[in-house]
Protein backbone atom coordinates (compact mmCIF):
# COMPACT_ATOMS: atom_id res chain seq x y z
CA UNK A 1 0.00 0.00 0.00
CA UNK A 2 1.11 3.69 -1.33
CA UNK A 3 1.03 5.65 2.20
CA UNK A 4 -0.94 9.47 1.10
CA UNK A 5 -0.16 12.80 2.28
CA UNK A 6 -3.23 14.49 1.59
CA UNK A 7 -3.82 18.19 2.04
CA UNK A 8 -7.50 20.17 2.74
CA UNK A 9 -7.06 24.18 1.82
CA UNK A 10 -10.68 24.17 3.22
CA UNK A 11 -12.11 27.90 1.95
CA UNK A 12 -8.63 29.49 0.88
CA UNK A 13 -6.53 30.19 -1.56
CA UNK A 14 -6.86 32.34 -4.75
CA UNK A 15 -4.84 31.98 -8.04
CA UNK A 16 -1.18 33.26 -6.40
CA UNK A 17 -1.55 30.62 -3.51
CA UNK A 18 -0.41 28.19 -7.17
CA UNK A 19 2.90 29.74 -6.29
CA UNK A 20 3.06 27.54 -3.28
CA UNK A 21 1.88 24.11 -5.57
CA UNK A 22 4.72 25.04 -7.52
CA UNK A 23 7.53 24.99 -5.06
CA UNK A 24 5.89 22.00 -3.38
CA UNK A 25 6.17 20.28 -6.39
CA UNK A 26 9.77 21.37 -7.15
CA UNK A 27 10.82 20.22 -3.55
CA UNK A 28 9.35 16.48 -3.93
CA UNK A 29 9.63 15.33 -7.57
CA UNK A 30 9.23 12.01 -6.69
CA UNK A 31 7.71 11.29 -3.36
CA UNK A 32 7.37 8.04 -1.63
CA UNK A 33 4.49 8.02 -0.56
CA UNK A 34 1.59 10.03 -2.82
CA UNK A 35 0.60 13.29 -2.79
CA UNK A 36 -2.80 14.92 -3.07
CA UNK A 37 -4.19 18.80 -2.13
CA UNK A 38 -7.89 19.76 -1.99
CA UNK A 39 -7.78 22.94 -3.20
CA UNK A 40 -11.54 24.99 -2.99
CA UNK A 41 -13.60 24.16 -5.93
CA UNK A 42 -12.41 27.96 -7.85
CA UNK A 43 -9.07 26.50 -8.19
CA UNK A 44 -9.21 22.67 -9.27
CA UNK A 45 -8.86 23.20 -12.85
CA UNK A 46 -5.77 25.58 -12.35
CA UNK A 47 -4.11 23.91 -9.67
CA UNK A 48 -4.32 20.35 -11.94
CA UNK A 49 -2.84 21.99 -14.72
CA UNK A 50 0.22 23.15 -12.80
CA UNK A 51 0.67 19.66 -11.44
CA UNK A 52 0.30 18.03 -14.20
CA UNK A 53 3.44 15.81 -15.28
CA UNK A 54 4.16 15.54 -11.73
CA UNK A 55 3.55 13.78 -8.34
CA UNK A 56 1.00 15.52 -6.92
CA UNK A 57 -2.51 14.78 -7.49
CA UNK A 58 -5.75 16.97 -7.05
CA UNK A 59 -9.04 16.86 -5.51
CA UNK A 60 -12.25 18.79 -4.70
CA UNK A 61 -13.53 18.99 -0.87
CA UNK A 62 -17.39 18.11 -1.96
CA UNK A 63 -19.16 16.86 -4.73
CA UNK A 64 -23.41 16.46 -5.13
CA UNK A 65 -24.79 12.81 -5.34
CA UNK A 66 -26.53 13.95 -8.46
CA UNK A 67 -24.58 13.97 -11.90
CA UNK A 68 -26.14 16.67 -13.03
CA UNK A 69 -29.30 19.25 -13.25
CA UNK A 70 -31.32 22.01 -11.14
CA UNK A 71 -28.68 22.20 -8.27
CA UNK A 72 -27.80 25.87 -8.18
CA UNK A 73 -23.90 26.45 -6.37
CA UNK A 74 -23.23 22.74 -6.81
CA UNK A 75 -20.73 20.56 -8.43
CA UNK A 76 -21.24 16.77 -9.81
CA UNK A 77 -18.00 13.98 -9.48
CA UNK A 78 -17.94 14.26 -12.90
CA UNK A 79 -17.23 17.79 -13.23
CA UNK A 80 -14.43 17.59 -10.49
CA UNK A 81 -13.08 14.63 -12.81
CA UNK A 82 -13.57 16.90 -16.21
CA UNK A 83 -11.34 19.73 -14.02
CA UNK A 84 -8.40 17.60 -13.66
CA UNK A 85 -9.79 16.42 -10.01
CA UNK A 86 -8.66 12.62 -9.09
CA UNK A 87 -10.24 12.37 -5.40
CA UNK A 88 -13.15 14.12 -3.54
CA UNK A 89 -12.84 14.39 0.05
CA UNK A 90 -16.42 14.10 1.75
CA UNK A 91 -17.94 13.95 4.88
CA UNK A 92 -15.96 16.77 6.53
CA UNK A 93 -16.90 17.35 10.40
CA UNK A 94 -17.48 21.29 9.05
CA UNK A 95 -19.54 19.91 5.92
CA UNK A 96 -21.12 17.92 8.67
CA UNK A 97 -21.49 20.54 11.02
CA UNK A 98 -22.16 23.60 8.33
CA UNK A 99 -24.34 22.18 5.94
CA UNK A 100 -26.24 19.14 8.44
CA UNK A 101 -24.74 16.53 6.07
CA UNK A 102 -25.43 12.79 7.16
CA UNK A 103 -24.11 9.67 6.80
CA UNK A 104 -26.63 8.51 3.85
CA UNK A 105 -25.97 11.66 2.21
CA UNK A 106 -21.95 11.21 2.67
CA UNK A 107 -22.37 7.24 1.36
CA UNK A 108 -24.62 8.61 -1.73
CA UNK A 109 -22.03 11.32 -2.83
CA UNK A 110 -19.28 8.87 -2.09
CA UNK A 111 -21.13 6.25 -4.65
CA UNK A 112 -21.52 9.19 -7.00
CA UNK A 113 -17.78 10.16 -6.85
CA UNK A 114 -16.86 6.57 -7.04
CA UNK A 115 -18.98 5.92 -10.06
CA UNK A 116 -17.45 9.28 -11.87
CA UNK A 117 -14.05 7.44 -11.35
CA UNK A 118 -13.17 9.67 -8.11
CA UNK A 119 -11.55 8.32 -4.53
CA UNK A 120 -13.51 9.00 -2.25
CA UNK A 121 -12.31 10.34 1.12
CA UNK A 122 -14.47 9.82 3.67
CA UNK A 123 -14.08 11.81 6.72
CA UNK A 124 -15.56 10.60 10.25
CA UNK A 125 -14.37 11.30 13.77
CA UNK A 126 -16.15 12.13 17.12
CA UNK A 127 -16.58 16.21 18.92
CA UNK A 128 -15.06 16.40 22.27
CA UNK A 129 -18.09 15.67 24.52
CA UNK A 130 -18.41 12.41 22.62
CA UNK A 131 -15.19 11.43 23.48
CA UNK A 132 -15.20 12.62 26.74
CA UNK A 133 -18.55 10.01 27.29
CA UNK A 134 -16.48 7.67 26.31
CA UNK A 135 -18.47 6.74 23.03
CA UNK A 136 -15.69 7.83 20.16
CA UNK A 137 -15.29 4.16 19.05
CA UNK A 138 -19.13 3.76 18.90
CA UNK A 139 -19.18 7.39 16.90
CA UNK A 140 -16.87 6.30 14.52
CA UNK A 141 -18.35 3.18 13.86
CA UNK A 142 -21.72 4.29 13.22
CA UNK A 143 -20.52 6.51 11.04
CA UNK A 144 -17.88 4.32 8.64
CA UNK A 145 -20.72 2.15 8.50
CA UNK A 146 -22.99 4.81 7.57
CA UNK A 147 -20.64 6.87 5.21
CA UNK A 148 -19.09 3.95 3.24
CA UNK A 149 -20.14 2.30 0.63
CA UNK A 150 -20.65 -1.49 1.12
CA UNK A 151 -18.53 -2.12 -2.72
CA UNK A 152 -15.53 0.34 -2.41
CA UNK A 153 -12.37 -1.24 -2.54
CA UNK A 154 -8.67 0.00 -1.75
CA UNK A 155 -8.63 2.01 -4.99
CA UNK A 156 -11.51 3.81 -4.93
CA UNK A 157 -11.95 4.74 -1.18
CA UNK A 158 -9.60 6.64 1.53
CA UNK A 159 -10.87 6.90 5.01
CA UNK A 160 -10.02 9.90 7.26
CA UNK A 161 -9.83 9.53 11.16
CA UNK A 162 -10.70 12.94 12.25
CA UNK A 163 -11.16 13.68 15.43
CA UNK A 164 -13.32 17.54 15.34
CA UNK A 165 -11.60 18.93 18.38
CA UNK A 166 -7.67 18.32 16.82
CA UNK A 167 -8.90 20.89 13.91
CA UNK A 168 -7.35 23.75 13.88
CA UNK A 169 -6.93 23.65 17.83
CA UNK A 170 -3.12 22.05 18.03
CA UNK A 171 -4.16 19.95 20.20
CA UNK A 172 -4.57 15.70 19.05
CA UNK A 173 -5.51 12.93 20.70
CA UNK A 174 -2.24 10.76 22.75
CA UNK A 175 -0.61 8.35 20.14
CA UNK A 176 -2.13 5.44 21.87
CA UNK A 177 -5.54 6.52 21.02
CA UNK A 178 -5.08 6.96 17.47
CA UNK A 179 -4.18 3.42 17.63
CA UNK A 180 -6.93 2.06 19.36
CA UNK A 181 -9.75 4.42 17.33
CA UNK A 182 -7.11 3.41 13.46
CA UNK A 183 -7.04 -0.52 14.73
CA UNK A 184 -10.95 -0.39 15.48
CA UNK A 185 -11.80 1.21 12.28
CA UNK A 186 -9.64 -1.27 10.19
CA UNK A 187 -11.37 -4.23 11.85
CA UNK A 188 -15.00 -2.02 10.93
CA UNK A 189 -14.09 -1.59 7.32
CA UNK A 190 -13.73 -5.52 7.00
CA UNK A 191 -16.78 -5.89 8.35
CA UNK A 192 -18.08 -3.62 6.37
CA UNK A 193 -16.34 -4.02 2.45
CA UNK A 194 -14.54 -7.23 3.62
CA UNK A 195 -10.85 -8.30 2.56
CA UNK A 196 -10.00 -4.56 0.41
CA UNK A 197 -10.57 -3.15 3.61
CA UNK A 198 -6.64 -4.15 4.38
CA UNK A 199 -5.45 -1.71 1.60
CA UNK A 200 -7.24 1.13 2.51
CA UNK A 201 -5.53 3.95 3.27
CA UNK A 202 -6.60 5.23 6.97
CA UNK A 203 -5.84 8.64 7.61
CA UNK A 204 -5.10 10.77 10.30
CA UNK A 205 -6.36 14.51 10.60
CA UNK A 206 -6.84 17.32 12.87
CA UNK A 207 -3.31 19.42 13.74
CA UNK A 208 -1.08 17.48 11.72
CA UNK A 209 2.09 19.84 11.19
CA UNK A 210 5.98 18.80 10.37
CA UNK A 211 6.97 19.01 14.35
CA UNK A 212 4.46 15.64 15.19
CA UNK A 213 4.24 14.08 11.74
CA UNK A 214 6.50 11.93 12.32
CA UNK A 215 5.60 10.02 15.62
CA UNK A 216 2.25 9.86 14.40
CA UNK A 217 2.97 8.19 11.14
CA UNK A 218 4.86 5.51 13.51
CA UNK A 219 1.24 4.30 14.69
CA UNK A 220 -0.21 1.06 13.01
CA UNK A 221 -2.97 1.13 10.51
CA UNK A 222 -1.91 5.15 9.97
CA UNK A 223 -1.14 4.99 6.63
CA UNK A 224 -1.12 8.67 5.89
CA UNK A 225 -2.24 12.46 7.06
CA UNK A 226 -5.69 14.74 6.29
CA UNK A 227 -3.63 18.15 6.71
CA UNK A 228 -5.45 21.67 7.05
CA UNK A 229 -3.29 24.73 8.31
CA UNK A 230 0.02 23.22 7.23
CA UNK A 231 -0.91 21.94 3.95
CA UNK A 232 -0.87 25.87 2.74
CA UNK A 233 2.59 26.37 2.71
CA UNK A 234 4.50 24.60 0.37
CA UNK A 235 7.54 24.37 3.49
CA UNK A 236 5.33 22.44 5.77
CA UNK A 237 3.59 20.67 3.93
CA UNK A 238 6.65 19.12 2.27
CA UNK A 239 8.13 18.42 5.13
CA UNK A 240 4.75 16.35 6.18
CA UNK A 241 5.77 14.68 2.94
CA UNK A 242 9.07 13.95 3.62
CA UNK A 243 7.99 12.79 7.13
CA UNK A 244 5.38 10.18 5.14
CA UNK A 245 7.79 8.98 2.87
CA UNK A 246 10.53 7.99 5.34
CA UNK A 247 7.94 5.97 7.76
P1 LIG B 1 -5.92 21.17 10.65
O1 LIG B 1 -4.75 20.37 10.11
O2 LIG B 1 -5.85 22.62 10.32
O3 LIG B 1 -6.18 20.87 12.08
O4 LIG B 1 -7.22 20.64 9.84
C1 LIG B 1 -7.46 19.27 9.74
C2 LIG B 1 -8.56 19.06 8.77
O5 LIG B 1 -9.71 19.35 9.04
C3 LIG B 1 -8.21 18.50 7.45
O6 LIG B 1 -9.34 18.11 6.74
Amino acid sequence: MKKLAAGNWKMNGTAASLSEVAALVQAQPAPVCEMLLCPPATLVASMAATAKGTALHVGGQDCHAKASGAHTGDISAAMLRDAGASHVILGHSERRADHNETDAQVLAKAEAAIAAGLIAVVCIGETEAERDAGRTLDVVGTQLHGSVPAGATAANLVIAYEPVWAIGTGRTPTIPEIAEVHAFLRARLTARIGEQAAGVRLLYGGSVKPSNAAEIFAVPHVDGALVGGASLKASDFGAIVAALSAA
